[in-house]
């Protein structure tokens, strides 16, 4: 079977997408000094049990790789729960829900830019800046500095090579050391923005993460600018993929595109098929706190994991058919959003920005296909899955 990986080239060491299934649901690799996870349930367990996989990763890798300061992904309980809780305080539903005019606005504005032209690069033209001026909006710090976002995260992602435990090796070092510079560019500039949200509020998100109050307690200027920092990287590298991930997928299949546009109330659940079958964000870590013994193996204490979610997403045991793009599996339990304690907190906003710009291209643009003169090209980093660039044609003929 060739599968779309195979057609446009997809990372090497992602064998799932190429239809292929690990020997075992766990393994050490001892190249990297980490274990993989690669099955359904051993993620599920996992993820659903953070006293015994701890998501406080930065304790067991080489001090140079790690922030100086822990982020909600990397808390367990009970910090996690009482940081979570407040940040959820000013990162409410309905604060997402009010976004939706302005994504569509947005998502219209992008359009009309490319509209006559026959021709479009979805990633440049819309998947990359709307996810990243609705999240700079809402947190209140001015959308034309994208530009600066787009270069600290680049390369930040070009300098988060593979990375081994095993191999401490200068180059690893440096480029783990330039990921963090760029990360801390991130993290100065949204502290300036907070500190001036203390002096003077305004109507954002800063603002309310800064006043955020539960039982007299409030979060310190690192959680706030942590928090900040996650909401910008995480809000929109993975979205950017979402969108383009969506339109490569029924793009291949043109009969589920065809019944896609058809009928706009399946949107919801392409978004879904995409999350399970191209999962933007293909794995996450953990660390064991005690010796633990699943997916056949016995884990010592202290190990790292890599939960590779979207192989769990390719799972048979628990998808019929895994390998096939069906926007009509119901119901579709996949991990790409995480699960457990941890479930992504802009899971909303993913989903709300996803449906909204897929139906708006899809009304925009009744020929979308992708251009065999020019393939997509996907983002290098080994934890992600997704395109950076996919050139589309946009006339009939
Ligand atoms: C398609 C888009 C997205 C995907 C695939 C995605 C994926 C994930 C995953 C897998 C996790 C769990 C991490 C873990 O268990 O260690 C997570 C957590 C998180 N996500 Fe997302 N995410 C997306 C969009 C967003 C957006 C738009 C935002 C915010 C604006 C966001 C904010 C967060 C935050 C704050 C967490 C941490 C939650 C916690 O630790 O309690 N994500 N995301």
């Amino acid at each position: 079977m060739t599968t779309i990986a195979d057609t446009w080239g997809l990372h090497e060491g992602h064998f799932w997408l190429r239809g292929r299934r690990p020997d075992q649901p766990v393994s050490f690799d001892a190249g990297t000094g980490m274990w993989n996870v690669y099955g359904y349930p051993e993620a599920l367990r996992i993820l659903g049990d953070p006293k015994t996989f701890s998501s406080d990763t930065g304790r067991v890798v080489p001090e140079v790789a790690r922030p100086s300061e822990r982020s909600l992904t990397q808390l367990d309980p009970p910090m996690h729960g009482k940081l979570r809780r407040l940040v959820s305080h000013a990162f409410t539903p309905k604060v997402v829900a009010d976004l939706e005019p302005r994504i569509a606005e947005l998502t219209g504005e992008l359009l009309d830019a490319v509209a006559d032209t026959g021709r479009m690069e979805l990633v440049a033209d819309l998947a990359y800046p709307l996810p990243i001026v609705v999240i700079a909006e809402l947190l209140g710090v001015p959308s034309s500095d994208r530009h600066l976002f787009k270069q600290w995260v680049d390369r930040m992602l070009e300098n988060s090579q593979q990375f081994s435990l095993v191999d401490r090796g200068e180059e690893q070092a440096r480029n783990l050391a330039a990921a963090l510079e760029q990360v801390k560019h991130l993290t100065d500039y949204l502290g300036e923005h907070a500190a001036e949200r203390r002096r003077r509020p305004r109507a954002d998100l800063l603002t309310k993460l800064v006043e955020a109050e539960i039982d007299g307690e409030r979060l310190s200027q690192a959680e706030v600018v942590n928090f900040a920092n996650v909401l910008l990287i995480a809000g929109h590298i993975t979205t950017t993929m979402l969108l383009g991930n969506t339109v490569l997928c029924l793009d291949a299949q043109p009969e589920q595109f065809a019944r896609a546009r058809a009928d706009r109330s399946t949107v919801p659940a392409v978004i879904e098929e995409s999350l399970r079958f191209f999962s933007p964000f293909a794995a996450v870590g953990r660390v064991t706190n005690v010796d633990v013994e699943f997916g056949g193996q016995h884990v010592p204490a202290d190990q790292l994991l890599m939960v590779w979610i979207a192989a769990a997403n390719r799972d048979p045991r628990q998808f019929a058919d895994p390998d096939v793009f069906d926007a009509t599996r119901d119901p579709n339990p996949h991990l790409g959003l995480g699960r457990g304690i941890h479930f992504c907190l802009g899971a909303p906003l993913a989903r709300l920005e996803g449906r909204v710009a897929l139906d708006i291209l899809l009304d925009r643009f009744p020929h979308l296909r992708t251009d065999p003169d020019e393939p997509p090209q996907f983002i290098p980093s080994p934890n992600m899955t997704g395109v950076r660039k996919l050139p589309l044609l946009t006339s009939a003929g």
